[in-house]
């Protein structure tokens, strides 16, 4: 396999200097050194490629999780997830949205450095498509990577209003066989509702009201019947032919309302090659966590004849894990493998494993914000960032070709995956959109370069949390 520099070459087409070795690792107490690079929000505006036009109507659906298990809920041209889109970088991107549900909708191309009208945030850069009405989003798909779709309007996104946007790259700098797209979320049968102080479980031990809570004090999770992957529970497991000798690129999504999953497949290791669309110096590890927004693209050798569990373990809640079947042509067995995956106890990714390829030389920030997390607690229940709570909290403000750092601590129980519209940001040597800020003083610091002016979301990805106001606007000063 080539190594660091030879990838860098390929990518850049020069001897570039590698990297800043990163201080900074996921729950360490350390900042990045003022050297750090920072990387820009990486936005296209002219096409390279032809006009691509898609439909989409939101609309009420039946869905079968499992054979015989039917529920109705809301959706995507009749299907959870909503159908793939799947573009080649640079094409121009045309979605047209036509609302069929019985109230206002958007939708948000998670992940995508998109034209500030064009990304989906009620009330920020948009009114809600009225039912009845159509809005057509169009934007240049690039750069290229696995990215999100979702409804940004209240807790539509958990009734399945969600899908995958894959942007391919011209030229991948791994090479892989076959390629699946695994979209991770958790399974919530009837209609969503915000989590309060007042829902049982939230006084405390003891009094918890059995699936409102993971367990403690401070840790609630709606109650969630189970996990999928692709829209299937473990009775219905999708199942992943391969061949032996192929190498196969996996795309994990997750989407889900309020679950981070644990991943990893028994007998297989996981090669990271992408991190939140951006590509990585290949890191080889056995399980990966996965927070709500985030996406890892991984490749795994097939070169273990059989038929092995694949599993997405909620690490907060109680619901079951998500499950699918690794399946070699070769193989006899039948059936799901039942059992959890050794791979789980094996070495697990570290955001400090992430090398970036597309970093920018060194800067130092000119603007910096301490951003505390709090909430989930019986005396100040809101999830807040500085104490307040969206839409009674001031924007961020920040100005055109500022470098801009955000420290953020988090003081709760829970993980937090923070997320940043329109930029994507340098946390550690790793470029991403979405970052996992760990439960019980966790600190995360991430840098970005104020290129894409306009009136940007940052907020817990955890909808319940959002909901309740964990959210900011980022907004450019005029
Ligand atoms: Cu995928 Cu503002 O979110
Ligand atoms: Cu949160």
């Amino acid at each position: 396999m080539p190594d660091r520099r030879t990838f860098l070459r390929a990518l850049l087409g020069t001897t570039a200097t590698l990297a800043v070795p990163g201080l900074w690792t996921a729950g360490c107490r350390r900042e990045p050194a003022d050297a750090a690079t920072i990387a820009p929000s990486l936005r296209r505006d002219t096409p390279t490629g032809p006009t691509r036009t898609v439909r989409l109507r939101a609309e009420e659906i039946e869905v079968e999780v499992a054979p015989g298990h039917v529920y109705r809920t809301w959706g995507y041209n009749g299907a959870f997830p909503g159908p793939e889109l799947r573009v080649r970088e640079g094409e121009q991107l045309q979605v047209v949205v036509e609302n069929h549900l019985p109230e206002g909708t958007t939708i948000h191309w998670h992940g995508v450095p998109v034209p500030n009208a064009m990304d989906g945030v009620p009330g920020l850069t948009q009114d809600p498509i009225a039912p009845g009405e159509t809005f057509t989003y169009t934007f240049v798909a690039a750069p290229s990577g696995s990215y999100l779709y979702h409804s940004h309007v209240g807790l539509q996104l958990d009734r399945g209003l969600l899908g995958a946007l894959i942007i391919e790259e011209i030229t991948p700098h791994v090479s892989y066989d076959r390629e699946y797209t695994l979209v991770l979320d958790d399974f919530l049968p009837g209609e969503p509702r915000p989590l309060t102080a007042a829902t049982p479980g939230m006084r405390g031990r003891g009094m918890m009201g059995r699936g409102m809570m993971g367990g403690m004090m401070g840790v609630q999770v709606p109650p969630y019947a189970g996990s999928l992957i692709n829209g299937r529970l473990p009775e219905a497991a999708p199942v992943f032919e391969v061949r032996r000798g192929e190498r196969v690129r996996l795309r994990l999504l997750n989407p889900s309302g309020a679950s981070t999953f644990r991943f990893a497949i028994d007998g297989h290791a996981l090669l990271v090659t992408h991190a939140d669309g951006r590509p990585v110096e290949p890191v080889r590890v056995d399980n990966l966590l996965i927070g709500m927004g985030e996406r890892y693209d991984v490749v795994i050798d097939a070169d273990n004849p059989g038929r092995w569990a694949v599993v997405a373990v909620p690490v907060e809640g109680t619901h079951p894990p998500a499950r699918a079947v690794l399946h070699y042509r070769e193989s006899r067995a039948r059936g799901l493998p039942s059992g959890l995956p050794e791979t789980l106890r094996g070495r697990p990714l570290d955001y400090s494993d992430l090398k970036c390829l597309e970093m920018l030389p060194a800067q130092r920030p000119d603007r910096s914000f301490d951003l505390l997390l709090s909430g989930g607690m019986m005396m100040n229940p809101r999830w807040a960032i500085n104490g307040q709570a969206y839409p009674d909290a001031e924007p961020l403000e920040i100005a055109r070709g500022e470098r801009v750092r955000f420290r953020m601590v988090n003081h709760s129980m829970m993980l937090h995956p923070m997320h940043l519209h329109g930029h994507f940001f340098r946390v550690g040597d790793a470029l991403k959109d979405t970052v996992l800020v760990p439960p019980h003083m966790g600190r995360v610091v991430f840098d970005f370069v104020a290129d894409n002016p306009g009136r940007w979301f940052f907020h817990c990805h955890n909808l319940y949390h959002l909901e309740s106001g964990m959210a900011r606007e980022v907004r450019y000063r005029a």
